[in-house]
């Protein structure tokens, strides 16, 4: 009875040049390690479970890249989305869609787009989370001991005392709070980190959907019929436009008072933005990060370069920089401008 579904369908926009919209961050290998970073995804949850209860959801658009990156997957359970609605919606076709398959069915829901170093410490909290998840109410979350105020992360708040060996119930859970708020939780030492990872059973779920999304819901609820046949395109392309765009942190994990988590040190890291991944990589005496095989550096420090294609770069006199190169765009700024990436790259689709 256990599944596991990796959300598939964001798009990576802090990473460019590398990530597009067309080819995004989880389709590539930004830390040159050989596979990409959903094949890393894939092949962690492979090792505990049947390739079967694996599902990917996904936009339309990378139905084609996943089955290529993913030969292991079986391609019916790879599912497509017509629409960018963010992870509620996503959550609820697959939790609708496997209820009717496996009614007692425990589900993990994944990330596509995250790096864990530890795999089999990983492995072990996630069973031991599904363990706890399928014979309660419980939903359960993996926290992460903050390092510093990230706003682009929920923060969870626990009780002290423990329900289960390590496994707490949360008190509060807040989707990526304004940087005060972040430094405060911080200051308080009493957070953790959302990792983003979320297990619980599928008809729990449901009954969330219910409560605090119930016109979605009953979207999915009406066309219950056609899930699993030869309809269930037809059904997805009706309910899609008319969902609401939301994630499932703001949607069910913020207002769930039935939300457990497990502290939990796998070696996780988002890979959220090109200094994230100069933190993951291995640096040579100056200071920098090479993700590629074509690289000279004459003069740099602290510089992040990815080059992952053949092209010679060379780099004199720079300093703290990110350097992305790409076949058709090239990047250089300064590392602590990193956050605004995310505008360049709507200023040049604007100016397209
Ligand atoms: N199928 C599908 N459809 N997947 C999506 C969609 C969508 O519309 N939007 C995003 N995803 C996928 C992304 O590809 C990613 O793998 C995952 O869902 C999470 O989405 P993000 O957009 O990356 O979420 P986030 O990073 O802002 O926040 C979440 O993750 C943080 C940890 O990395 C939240 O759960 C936070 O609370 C958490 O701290
Ligand atoms: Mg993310």
């Amino acid at each position: 009875h256990h599944y596991v579904a990796i959300m598939a369908g964001g798009i990576g926009s802090r990473f460019w040049p590398q990530s597009r919209t067309a080819y995004p961050k989880q389709f590539l290998d930004i830390l040159n390690t050989g596979k990409t970073l959903i094949q890393w995804t894939f092949d962690r949850f492979a090792h505990f479970l049947p390739a079967e209860n694996i599902f990917v959801v996904t936009s339309e658009e990378y139905v084609s890249i996943v089955l290529e990156q993913l030969p292991g997957i079986k391609p019916e359970n790879v599912l497509a989305e017509p629409s960018r609605k963010n992870t509620a919606p996503c959550v609820a076709y697959i939790s609708h869609k496997l209820a009717k398959i496996d009614p007692e069915a425990s589900l993990i829901v994944a990330p596509s787009d995250h790096m864990v170093l530890d795999t089999e410490a990983f492995e072990k909290v996630a069973l031991q989370a599904l363990d706890f998840a399928s014979q309660s109410k419980a939903f359960v979350t993996l926290g992460i001991k903050p390092t510093y105020p990230n706003t682009g992360y929920g923060y969870i708040q626990h009780e002290t005392e423990s329900a289960a060996e390590n496994i707490y119930k949360v008190k509060t859970f807040t989707e990526k709070p304004d940087l005060e708020i972040a430094k405060s939780f911080l200051a308080s030492g009493d957070f953790l980190w959302n990792a983003g990872i979320f297990i619980w059973q599928v008809k729990n779920v449901i009954k969330a959907f219910e409560q605090y999304e119930p016109e979605m819901n009953e979207l999915f609820v009406a066309e219950q019929d056609n899930f699993n046949t030869d309809k269930e395109k037809e059904a997805i392309n009706r309910i899609y436009p008319l969902c609401t765009n939301i994630s499932i942190d703001y949607a069910i994990m913020e207002k769930a008072d039935n939300v457990y988590v497990i502290p939990s040190s796998f070696g996780w890291s988002d890979l959220g933005t090109w200094n994230s991944a100069y933190d993951n990589l291995e640096k040579d005496y100056l200071g920098n990060a090479v993700a590629g095989n074509n690289v000279m550096i004459v003069d740099a420090t602290k510089c992040m370069i990815s080059a992952p294609h053949n092209k010679l770069v060379l780099l004199q006199g720079l300093e703290d920089c990110i350097v992305v190169d790409t076949p058709d765009a090239l990047l250089i700024c300064k590392k602590d401008k990193e956050q605004e990436i995310k505008e360049y790259v709507a200023e040049v689709k604007r100016s397209k």
